[in-house]
């Protein structure tokens, strides 16, 4: 009887036959690229993550630069007002519903468990969808309480008369000192994190995040992608103007 072929590189390894190493081939196909990221979706992180440290460099400055923390504090508030509808009609992969998960999922996500047709780590995986939601929200808070803030020296919200003394008081306190802590340490959980996929799991979540692709093998190369196409940049570009002209509005309260 003839013994089957055996190479110590493995069956693909250069020492195989021809037939092993076309077996090899069928059993890991090529891995596919798919868009993931869609473009507002990038820019709307990276000038975030700017918006972000710009803010914390400015506040921490104060004096002349205050100018530029709430010229900053605007535009994360249009980013975010951006994100909350891009959320609902943007690409696939970064629309919510496409990463709200019942805890059950996530339970069984740490254990390592999928089932079949779940595609869990295509886009925001569990974990992640869990810290994307928390730094949503806490930044929603953070360019919140600014509108109401008012430091007593030269600062003040444009939305701070609306409330009362008391009420802008708490919202500055909070804005100066547990609000910028809990962004701070969200933010350092986030790149850990990935750091952590990148060096642990060698996967690499940041490539994705500037090209919009990555490249999926088996099952999960036959998801659908996110659409970018012009139509939907341009469908973007027409929201960021409008999420624009909401904050400026906004702003504009305090004249
Ligand atoms: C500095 C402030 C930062 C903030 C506030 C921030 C916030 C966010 C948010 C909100 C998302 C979700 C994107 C979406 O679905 O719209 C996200 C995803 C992501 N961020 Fe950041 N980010 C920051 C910095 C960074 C940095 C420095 C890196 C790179 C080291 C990074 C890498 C990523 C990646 C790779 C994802 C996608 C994660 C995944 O595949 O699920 N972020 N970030």
């Amino acid at each position: 009887m003839k013994t089957p072929s055996h190479s110590p590189e493995g069956p693909g390894g250069p020492g195989a036959t021809k037939a092993a190493r076309a077996n090899a081939g069928a059993r890991r196909p090529t891995p596919k690229t798919v868009r993931v990221w869609d473009l507002p979706t990038r820019l709307f992180h990276w000038l975030l993550a700017l918006t972000l440290v710009g803010s914390v460099v400015t506040g921490s400055i104060g004096g002349g630069a205050m100018v530029w923390h709430f010229r900053l504090g605007s535009l994360a508030l249009a980013l975010l007002v951006f994100r909350l509808v891009w959320g609902l009609v943007g690409g696939r992969w970064s629309r919510f519903a496409s990463f709200i998960y019942a805890p059950g999922t996530v339970l069984r996500y740490l254990r390592g468990g999928q089932r079949p047709g779940e595609h869990l780590d295509v886009g925001h995986n569990p974990l992640g969808a869990g810290s994307v939601f928390a730094m949503l929200a806490i930044l929603l808070v953070q360019v919140g309480t600014g509108l109401i803030a008012d430091d007593e020296i030269a600062n003040v919200g444009p939305l701070n008369k609306f409330v009362a003394t008391a009420t802008g008081l708490a919202a500055t306190a909070w804005h100066k000192n547990y609000g910028e802590a809990i962004i701070l340490a969200l933010v350092a959980l986030h790149v850990g994190a990935i750091l952590f996929y990148r060096l642990r799991k060698k996967t690499d979540l940041i490539g994705p995040m500037v090209s919009g692709d990555k490249s999926l093998d088996g099952a999960a190369g036959d998801v659908p992608p996110s659409r970018d196409d012009t139509r939907t940049r341009l469908l973007a570009l027409v929201l960021a103007l409008a999420a624009a002209g909401v904050s400026l509005w906004v702003m504009r309260q305090g004249a």
